[in-house]
């Protein structure tokens, strides 16, 4: 008994002793005090940590093991390939292959090169892109975790991406232009993926001399039919609307009570065609001169009605409404909008369209049951290509002063909207003051957050979706300048993630993450259990461009070397550790098609396939097929093995493929 009560009072002691540390050093931020106790005081302390440091670090730390609750797919830029970034941790999870060859990937090293011609331009083969904007499919206005589009803004392309298995399987170039950058968008349920042009030039690559712009430039949108169950873009089904020669720039699709219409914004409605060498206006001046530009309000169910009654003109393979169709058929419209706009975003119910002007301190609101009421009642005014003008008093809903340098817009789940201000490099919070939003607060800046720096995009968890799920914000960047350590005069991009969940002026920064691929444009988060990618290929012998049991796959046991004439086929199994053959005796000036299928099912069990010299170098995951071929051109000895360290005898787990001299 007496045992008993002194332990029960050591442990009494150990209690106290433990709460008076707690409550004498839990930090107070600038008291300068020396943390005691508890060893993540000390070190929050030494490091100079705040509170609200910790508040960061706590909403932001994830644990081995705990996965994120969030998924950001970022155009990858220059690098021409896709980033996918978990959130709120900020890791970069995956970079997928998109245009430009990715050897770890095993893309266009052997394998998927289909995929890569089908960006071929011409004869010319185009083995990089200019990625911009990713497009998560939706279904009903909301990602359904599907398919992802990005487009290509050097080489006007779109590629699209199956989200089973995050490769690669399309890439569609638009045969009448040159660039493009108001792609890639997609309606609320993915029937089209929209592709607005940039920089005019004559359709479909014919010479013209500047001095014949006005004539002989146009503008263009193009409208990617999307057939779900191929999984493929079909061009056939697809189809232009033409446009005056202003430089399109980003569009979006109307979603609910605005669904089946296109907006795109446009600069250059001044047809300033620069040449500062010969003493004219240079492009930044003469594509600014006017005060207001033009917002394109199209009529996608109307043009597919055009397009489907054959009037349309075929250039280069592809349907084109031409511009006096389309404004006979009343499927465009415009209304001025602020000088060099960039964003157009529509509001999550479809009501509302928001744009920037870079030059205006403002985000302007247009309604869209005002430019309905507007279209009904016939508008008087138009443009010197015939297009019908809006009058903006009777579009415009509401102006909120927003800051310097205003961009793009995002929307939250709280009633707020999100713009990005490039030169006071900060992001502006707003209230949407409609109903359905916040009407207690109106139209009304509620704050604005610096972030480091300039930035271009932003992106809302969900936010151009009908249902934003808010919390999280990613500033996207352009310039990080003192934010890491210096590595010489290229600097990364600079990601940072912002608490959106408070209300009012209350966002906080927390986490900071370096981009060192190339420059990326736009990204999307969707919640994460609304991705359902594979494992590992639902069977062996899988094909991924077909997304099916490749009916070359080969069985084990079946494996071997066929030669019909100087045609040789390998047929080779892949498990761990060996290949099957290990021998592949060949002759100089053999064609060789060569099939590998990895009879792995465990998860992660992934080989790699090179033959130096030759230029291949493939990924095997598990159950997966690949076919590629090449000319035996040099003879001599060339061992292939695998290139992923998949097992403790992965060394071993080679051949020698030996090429006879003639
Ligand atoms: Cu298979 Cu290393």
């Amino acid at each position: 008994m007496k045992t008993h009560v002194s332990r029960f009072s050591l442990a009494l002691t150990i209690l106290a002793v433990i709460v008076t540390a707690f409550v004498t050093t839990t930090l107070r931020p600038g008291s300068g005090a020396i943390a005691q106790g508890s060893d993540w005081q000390a070190i929050a302390q030494q490091r100079g940590l705040t509170e609200e440091d910790l508040r960061a670090a706590a909403m932001t730390y994830t644990p081995s093991g705990m996965l994120d609750e969030f998924i950001l797919f970022a155009s990858g830029g220059q690098s021409g390939q896709v980033l996918v970034i978990g959130v709120p941790s900020m890791r970069l999870l995956r970079t997928i292959a998109v245009f430009t060859p990715e050897p770890w990937q095993g893309y266009g090293y052997g394998a998927m090169e289909e995929v890569l011609a089908g960006g071929n331009i011409g004869d010319q083969q185009a083995l990089w892109g200019d990625s911009h904007h990713p497009a998560l499919s939706e279904t009903g206005g909301l990602y359904d975790g599907q398919w992802l589009f990005i487009n290509d803004k050097a080489n006007g392309r779109i590629a699209v991406i199956d989200l089973r298995d995050f490769e690669t399987k399309q890439i569609v170039k638009n045969p009448l232009f040159l660039n493009d950058h108001g792609g890639a968008f997609v309606t609320p349920n993915t029937e089209y993926v929209i592709e607005g042009g940039q920089y005019a030039l004559p359709l479909g690559g014919a010479y013209a001399p500047l001095s014949e712009y006005e004539s002989a430039y146009r503008g263009l949108v193009t409208f990617w039919a999307f057939d779900r169950q191929a999984g493929r873009i079909d061009p056939a089904r697809s189809f232009a609307l033409e446009l005056p020669p202003y430089w399109q720039d980003l569009c979006d699709a109307g979603k609910l009570v605005s669904e089946g219409w296109i907006f795109c914004n446009s600069f250059n409605t001044e047809l300033a065609t620069g040449g500062i060498e010969k003493g004219n206006p240079p492009f930044e001046a003469g594509a600014s001169r006017g005060t207001t530009d033009f917002l394109h309000i199209i009529n996608l169910k109307a043009a597919e009605q055009v397009f489907q009654s054959g009037q349309t003109v075929e250039i280069n393979g592809m349907q084109v409404i031409p511009l006096d169709v389309a404004v006979q058929n009343n499927l465009l419209y415009f209304t001025p909008e602020p000088r060099s706009p960039h964003g157009v975003d529509v509001a999550p119910q479809g009501d509302f369209i928001v744009i920037s002007g870079k030059l205006d301190p403002h985000v302007s609101v247009y309604s869209w049951a005002r430019i309905q009421a507007a279209i009904a009642a016939g508008p008087t005014d138009t443009d010197a290509y015939g297009v019908p003008i809006l009058a903006l008093e009777d579009v415009l809903e509401a102006q909120v002063e927003v800051g310097l340098g205003p961009l793009h817009t995002q929307f939250d789940n709280q009633g707020y909207a999100y713009t990005s201000l490039f030169l006071d490099t900060a992001v502006a919070r707003w209230s949407m003051g409609a109903e359905g939003y916040r009407p207690q607060d109106g139209w009304t800046l509620q704050g604005t957050i610096p972030v480091q720096y300039n930035i271009g995009h932003l992106v809302v968890a969900g936010g151009d979706t009908i249902a934003p799920d808010g919390r999280y914000l990613v500033a996207l960047n352009k310039w990080s300048v003192d934010r890491f350590a210096n590595l010489g005069p290229l600097l990364p991009q600079n990601f940072q993630l912002i608490d959106i969940s408070q209300p009012g002026s209350q966002m906080q920064l927390l986490y900071d993450m370096p981009i060192t691929a190339a420059e990326p444009h736009y990204s999307q988060i969707i919640r994460a259990d609304r991705l359902n990618a594979w494992e590992v290929y639902p069977e062996v012998g899988w094909n991924p461009v077909t997304q099916s049991v490749d009916p070359d796959a080969v069985a084990p046991g079946t494996e071997g070397i066929i030669r019909e004439g100087n045609h040789v086929t390998v047929r080779m199994t892949a498990v761990r550790s060996h290949f099957n053959p290990e021998h592949v005796e060949i002759q100089a000036g053999d064609h060789v098609t060569w099939t590998i299928t990895s009879l792995e099912r465990a998860r992660d069990a992934t080989h790699g396939f090179a033959i130096p010299y030759y230029g291949i170098n493939l990924s095997l995951e598990p159950g997966e097929t690949v076919t590629f071929e090449f000319e035996a051109t040099q003879p001599g000895v060339f061992s292939y093995y695998c290139t992923e360290f998949c097992s403790a005898l992965h060394l071993e787990m080679m051949g020698y493929m030996l090429v006879q001299p003639q």
